[in-house]
């Protein structure tokens, strides 16, 4: 589809977007750049929200878009192992909040995903925790932050749960697409970074629009990605409008931080691009992620900066779209 037919299509969607938006911090720049806002974090203990809970807010005082993520191995990989591209994307304007599965304590293994007992899927145990830990967040976040940064008086900075987006890496996916299709109208989209579900089989009868992930790598030797259950899998299921890419040259650990990263590559967990450019490599997520969500949350297209392909830092297999709703 070209462009204008595109905006044609997509422009209900849109203008709904941008009337709701209004009053949300907006992010004027490139996406690709570092963003322009000082990023802070604080940790919330698993006593005092359901889950433990690592948020990155803005330290300049607005009303901003929220990001509700979680790691690889149904939430198993910490939170902080994302530190980087977490911080990226709040310095676009962004709560972003990354929240740590850890029902057990160590040295419990951790769970393995491919033999979550079938049936476990819609509404288990770890999507009714994670929907738990949402509507904390959504009741006490605003407090909590005013508490961290001691502010006692107006304005407070306030993260927006009507402008939220979940997102996930890897297995994490499996338990928010769970949360997803019991809760339609609970985010306004998914960003799905390399997602894998082995429980995701019923396609959406609704519209949130998604942006999905895949790499080259994930599903090679030793793959950390079942092909019939990623990023392909994931966009198959979608309603639109959807985009999915899969990045050449890369793999599963180059979305963590320097340090998870150079473990996960050396003891070969998953096939990983052993000399990859992490700088670079986390700039092309913050670019296409701040991208999709300063569109679907903020208000203001920049789509392009994701469909204009050849203007990417790093080289695709595949793109496809599909805005036509
Ligand atoms: C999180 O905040 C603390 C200060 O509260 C700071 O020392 C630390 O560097 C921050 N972490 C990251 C990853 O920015
Ligand atoms: C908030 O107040 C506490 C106690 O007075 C202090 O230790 C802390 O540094 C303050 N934090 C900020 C961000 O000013
Ligand atoms: C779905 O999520 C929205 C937003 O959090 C909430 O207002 C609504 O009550 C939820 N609906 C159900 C059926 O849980
Ligand atoms: C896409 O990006 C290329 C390379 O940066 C640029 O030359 C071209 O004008 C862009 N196309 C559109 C439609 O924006």
């Amino acid at each position: 589809m070209d462009r204008l037919t595109w905006v044609v299509l997509f422009a209900p969607f849109m203008t709904k977007l941008w009337v709701t938006a209004k009053g949300i911090y907006v992010d004027n720049g490139n996406p690709f750049d570092k963003g322009t806002l000082e990023v802070l974090n604080f940790t919330i203990s698993q006593h005092e929200a359901p889950l433990l809970t690592k948020v990155y807010y803005p330290q300049k005082i607005d009303t901003y878009a929220v990001l509700f993520f979680t790691g690889g191995l149904l939430g198993w990989i910490p939170a902080e192992s994302y530190d980087d591209v977490l911080i990226r994307v709040a310095s676009h304007g962004f709560v972003a909040i990354g929240v740590n599965y850890l029902p057990y304590h160590i040295p419990t293994p951790p769970p393995d995903v491919r033999h979550r007992p079938h049936g476990e899927g819609v509404q288990s145990h770890e999507s009714k925790k994670y929907l738990e830990e949402l509507q904390w967040l959504t009741k006490h976040l605003e407090g909590r932050i005013a508490q961290q940064t001691n502010r006692t008086t107006l304005p407070r900075l306030v993260p927006a749960f009507d402008h939220l987006a979940v997102s996930c890496h890897s297995a994490g996916c499996d338990p928010f697409a769970d949360i997803i299709l019991q809760n339609h109208t609970l985010a306004k989209a998914a960003l799905l970074l390399e997602p894998f579900s082995f429980n995701f089989k019923t396609p959406l009868t609704f519209n949130m629009p998604a942006l999905i992930l895949g790499t080259e790598f994930s599903t090679e030797h030793p793959r950390c990605i079942w092909p019939n259950e990623g990023y392909d899998h994931f966009y198959d299921l979608w309603k639109c409008p959807k985009i999915v890419m899969n990045v050449k040259g890369h793999g599963h650990c180059e979305m963590l931080d320097a340090w998870m990263y150079s473990v996960c590559a050396k003891l070969q967990f998953c096939k990983a691009n052993a000399d990859a450019d992490l700088n670079k490599y986390h700039s092309f997520v913050q670019g296409i992620s701040a991208a999709f969500l300063t569109t679907t949350l903020q208000g203001r297209d920049k789509l392009q900066y994701i469909t204009n392909t050849t203007a990417l830092p790093v080289e695709l297999l595949e793109f496809k779209k599909d805005l036509d709703c």
